[in-house]
């Protein structure tokens, strides 16, 4: 036994290292094939590989000037060139008749699915499941390179803690971990562990970094990070999508500290190339080169090319600065050659490794499997995992006899469901709330009331309310459109836009219940209307297949599973707002809380309260980070640690057993948070470390563990030193960032 036992061990370690021998093989042949490219290219070609070049969607005929260019190697890559035949002939200009024949790489935002369209990805991330991210993206990949496109401007890894910003509905949410778990999977879903796969895309880890930090949530804005929070919060995912080997990296629009992102040294070499050791390659943002003037950093083009060449910023999206300049700053001494020769290589790099070298062409055989029962029905399963229960006053699941009023704009609204940044999606395929009901011959009545979220006109008000009348209960389907949230579409007030909550408070008077479903990019502050219904589902913007997703939900076939990624406001004026705050000196609890109402008039000016909190908002959020209901209840006891000292180099187990007390069978997300009671730099009220997404019988009960190690209790200090400092932790287990069982041990 024991022989057999070390040849087996033998075997795997000849294996291992003749795989390592290998692959350290290969990787010095592409370096090898690489410089000899190099060294036969002129410098204008070699700038022409860090240009990514677009074409607009009306282009109706590629013009001549780009295939010049393409023919003379002054292009290295091609962003949303939306005809696969131009795609097909700019490919095959570049081999055929470009001086070295170094093919294209073909790019698009292709964020939460190319045709079949997935829940945007704050409802990806509200599936608090890595599986749900890399499935999104795998089916992104099949589909999407079947058009040629092997490069993806995803993931988004902005942390977001503020609603009123567009783009949240593009991110995964405000934790660092939950954000690194999802990373993880969206990266391995695009490239898969085979990058020459013709499925396979290049990903792309974005913004770097900060975007989500703009001031007042206005998209765009100044970011002010101290260093160690954007090492132990804003770094975090892409740390993630680096050990999963995240090919490529976009700058972001920001400033962080006063440097624009694509002109940061510190930030692309210091702390990207040397502490990261990231070896693909870095694109900038639509022209966040140039855009460096408008910050004030670059008087002009040739100074924002010299800083973002010198920075280590590899290929510049769209606009054209490099190759105006880079020329003349390698005469003046301002760049080295050897340094354009080091970015030309990162993106070389990325090319061989996609076999872009040996298949450059689109493969004519693979399909992509367009909208496919296995995409849509995964992408159904996606949104099904993405809802969030946030109340539910025993409404739901419905009778399937229930006679329904279909009210609200979003209840057929195909395009508005889809999300942001679906530039491929085909509203003609959506599957809208309607088209289900009728296909699945629900008893219904429809009328939309509201003609899209918008709307001020009370038109339709009559006919909405005659429906309620007669049916027994209300799903009201509201949200955003798709316009009202992604880039560039940030908002000051959150609330449900135009007159839905007007019209939610007039139907709630004919006494029916109100089943709220709410599509929309960001959390929606509904304190004005929650008393007015019974149930709300938060689906997001859940994408092709939101209509039988949303079906099989109201009607119990399936359990919303979403659990919130972001904190959810009361009020916008609450924002930025996030779980893993800091304590203060004066921690805000219900019994120091003092009401705007209770102040009596003509009070003496005291500090009321003496704690952190808005006198009208309180200091609670409406609904907590990690938070959502399902169709049974869940009941933690018994938390037990395995020690209750440890040293650094131990771990500590622990225990929760977790009973299904409803009367079906469901799934809860268990949820482990830490505090580091004191630390050097103080350090937030909990932190999210693990979870488990656990499905039990009714009446079942099944011990949960969860092991915590020294990384876990590391952060970055104000010497930007990691460390684990000793002394007393918390571990929090529960069903969201605020309740929960909790156990304290100590660090030797
Ligand atoms: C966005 C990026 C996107 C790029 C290319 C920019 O405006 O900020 O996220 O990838 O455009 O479309």
């Amino acid at each position: 036994m024991k022989i057999y036992k070390i040849n087996y061990l033998l075997i795997l370690g000849v294996l291992l290292f003749s795989y390592n021998a290998t692959s350290a093989q290969q990787e010095q042949d592409i370096e090898d094939r690489i410089t000899k490219i190099i060294t036969k290219m002129t410098l204008e070609q070699k700038i022409g590989q860090l240009s990514l070049r677009g074409t607009s969607s009306r282009t109706k005929v590629l013009p001549e000037e780009l295939k010049q260019d393409v023919r003379d190697g002054k292009v290295g890559a091609f962003l949303n060139v939306m005809k696969v035949d131009y795609v097909d002939e700019l490919q095959k200009i570049a081999i055929e008749e470009s001086p070295l024949g170094v093919p294209l790489i073909f790019s698009r935002d292709i964020i939460h699915g190319f045709k079949t369209i997935f829940p945007i990805p704050i409802g990806i991330a509200a599936s608090w499941d890595k599986e749900t991210a890399k499935t999104s993206a795998r089916i992104s990949a099949i589909e999407g390179s079947s058009y040629g496109i092997r490069w993806t401007f995803a993931p988004m890894l902005d942390i977001a803690r503020d609603s009123r910003w567009g783009r949240i509905a593009e991110s995964p949410g405000e934790d660092p971990y939950l954000a690194s778990v999802l990373a993880k999977g969206y990266v391995e879903g695009f490239q898969t562990d085979n990058l020459t796969n013709p499925t396979s895309m290049a990903a792309c880890a974005k913004h770097f970094i900060g975007y989500g930090a703009a001031i007042g949530g206005r998209d765009y804005n100044t970011a002010i990070i101290h260093e160690p929070l954007l090492r132990n919060v804003y770094l975090k995912p892409f740390e993630a999508a680096l050990s999963s080997g995240v090919q490529t990296i976009m700058t972001s629009f920001n400033e962080v500290n006063g440097v624009p992102a694509s002109g940061n040294k510190w930030l692309l070499t210091d702390v990207l190339r040397d502490e990261m050791n990231f070896d693909g390659f870095v694109v900038s943002d639509w022209n966040s080169v140039t855009e460096m003037i408008n910050h004030g950093y670059a008087k002009d083009e040739k100074q924002a090319a010299d800083l973002a060449v010198n920075a280590g910023l590899d290929m510049e999206m769209t606009s054209k600065s490099y190759e105006f300049y880079v020329k003349e700053l390698i005469k003046e001494g301002k760049v080295k050659e050897d340094q354009i020769d080091f970015l030309v290589r990162n993106i070389l790099r990325v090319k061989f490794k996609l076999g872009l070298f040996e298949k450059p062409y689109r493969s004519k055989t693979h399909t992509g499997d367009l909208y496919s029962e296995e995409h849509l029905t995964k992408a159904k399963t996606a949104a099904i995992k993405s809802t969030v229960l946030l109340k539910n006053e025993s409404v739901l699941p419905l009778k399937m006899s229930a006679k329904i009023a279909l009210i609200g704009p979003l209840a057929n609204a195909p395009r508005e469901q889809l999300g942001t940044w679906t530039f491929d999606g085909e509203k003609e395929h959506s599957v809208t709330p309607l088209k289900t009901f009728k296909d699945k011959r629900v008893s219904f009545k429809f009328s939309k009331g509201l003609s899209y979220s918008r709307d001020k006109s009370t038109g339709g008000f009559e006919a909405a309310i005659e429906a309620a009348k007669v049916s027994d209960v209300i799903v009201f389907i509201a949200g955003e459109e798709a316009i009202l949230s992604g880039e560039a579409h940030s908002r000051a007030n959150i609330n449900l836009p135009g007159k839905q909550e007007e019209l939610i408070k007039i139907l709630a008077k004919t006494g029916k219940p109100i089943i709220l479903v709410i599509m929309a990019g960001r959390p929606i502050t509904i304190t004005n209307i929650i008393d007015d219904v019974d149930a709300v589902l938060m689906a997001w913007h859940p994408g092709t297949m939101a209509g039988p997703a949303i079906y099989d939900i109201l009607f119990g076939k399936k359990e919303p599973l979403g659990r919130l990624p972001v904190t959810w406001p009361k009020t916008a004026g609450q924002l930025p707002l996030f779980y893993n705050h800091k304590n203060t000196g004066r921690p805000s609890d219900a019994e120091s809380f003092v009401q705007i109402d209770d102040i009596p008039v003509g009070a003496w000016q005291s500090s009321l309260g003496n704690t952190t909190h808005y006198l009208d908002a309180g200091f609670t959020p409406h609904f907590p980070f990690g938070y959502g209901l399902g169709y049974t209840t869940f009941k933690l006891e018994h938390l037990r640690l395995s020690k209750t000292e440890i040293t650094e180099s131990e771990e500590l187990e622990v225990f929760v057993s977790l009973t299904n007390t409803g009367e079906s069978a469901g799934e809860e997300v268990v949820q482990l948070y830490l505090q580091d009671k004191v630390g050097s730099l103080t350090r937030p009220v909990r932190q999210l470390r693990r979870f488990k997404r656990v499905r039990l019988n009714s009446g079942e009960t099944r011990i949960v563990k969860f092991i915590i190690n020294r990384k876990d209790l590391e952060f970055v200090n104000n010497s930007l030193k990691p460390v684990i400092e000793k002394g007393e932790f918390n571990v929090y287990v529960g069903q969201n960032s605020v309740s929960g069982l909790v156990k304290g041990f100590v660090l030797k």
